[in-house]
């Protein structure tokens, strides 16, 4: 009986085990992200829900604890962008669990302005919100990663995942500041990568998820009319998508928690496309 647990322990696959590992998810008050810090908490990590609103925190937090009734999560309020709230929130966490074992860069999304609008052409861009969209998707990726990044360093063991889009590797038209913002993310993604790796012999690694079009707040209007039937551009979208549709947060799961098990541990500074084949289709 002994010698049959003790085989059974020793044979446990721990190559996707996230039990007890301490996770960072900011933009956690979001659609994806959101959805991803429940899906870790139901594996049985511990999870920072990082968002900006103290009330959608704490609807977050509370759909959470719904779930499962010993969910390890704690909410806290900060901006991805001001490194004093990010350094107040690092403390706290290490106060509470000690350690930091992944980060997942899930703030960010388009904005109205560093779009350019139907009829409008690139000269009428609104610069500063051009300005807006790189600060929040490529800043709200770096200065997290500056902050967190170090403890993992330090505990000799980290995950970072950053949040890409289909935007940064093909042209979608209109979207340039967005695009713009995401292709310096899938740069940076690499570059902190080979950094991480050389300094921590590979303890450490940093890839990307690159999400094809989900339906969420911020695209609704664009790719689907009130009746949920698709716009124009809805219905390219889903031409230009092999897998004929668009994705559902859930989706996105399975990469995460591959990025951040030890099935992973020898990846790092790879962008993982999960797009219904999105970038991979000529459209022909
Ligand atoms: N939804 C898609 O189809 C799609 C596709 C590709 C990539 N992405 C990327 O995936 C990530 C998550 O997208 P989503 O659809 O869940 O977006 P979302 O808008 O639902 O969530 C983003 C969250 O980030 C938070 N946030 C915004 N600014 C912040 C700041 N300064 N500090 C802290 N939090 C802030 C928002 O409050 C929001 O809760 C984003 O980086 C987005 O660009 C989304």
């Amino acid at each position: 009986m002994l010698h049959a647990l003790v085989g059974e322990l020793v044979m446990k696959n721990t190559l996707f085990d996230l039990a007890d590992r301490v996770y960072v998810v900011t933009g956690a008050t979001g659609a994806l992200a959101g959805s991803a810090a429940d899906y870790l908490a139901g594996q049985g990590a511990r999870v920072v829900y990082l968002g900006r609103s103290a009330e959608k925190v704490d609807a977050a937090l509370a759909k959470c604890r719904a779930q499962t009734a010993d969910a390890q999560c704690l909410g806290i309020v900060a901006d991805v962008m001001q490194r004093d709230m990010l350094e107040q929130a690092r403390d706290t966490i290490l106060q509470k669990w000690g350690r930091i074992d992944g980060l997942l860069n899930g703030a960010g999304g388009n904005m109205p302005g560093a779009t350019i609008a139907p009829g409008k052409d690139f000269s009428d861009l609104d610069f500063e919100s051009f300005q807006q969209v790189v600060d929040l998707n490529l800043h709200g990726t770096v200065l997290p990663s500056l902050v967190f990044g170090p403890v993992m360093v330090e505990g000799g063991r980290g995950s970072i995942i950053n949040y890409s889009s289909v935007s940064a590797p093909v042209v979608v038209t209109r979207v340039v500041g967005y695009s713009a913002a995401k292709a310096g993310v899938e740069n940076f993604t690499r570059w902190l990568a080979v950094d991480m790796a050389r300094r921590t012999e590979g303890k450490v690694r940093v890839n990307a998820v690159l999400p094809g079009f989900f339906l969420g707040e911020q695209n609704r209007r664009l790719l689907t009319n009130e009746d949920g039937s698709l716009t124009e551009r809805g219905q390219l979208v889903v031409n230009q998508t092999p897998f004929g549709r668009f994705g559902q947060a859930d989706e996105l799961h399975g990469a995460i928690h591959y990025l951040l098990a030890d099935a992973s541990k020898f990846v790092t500074g790879s962008i993982l496309p999960v797009d219904g084949g999105f970038v991979a289709f000529s459209g022909v």
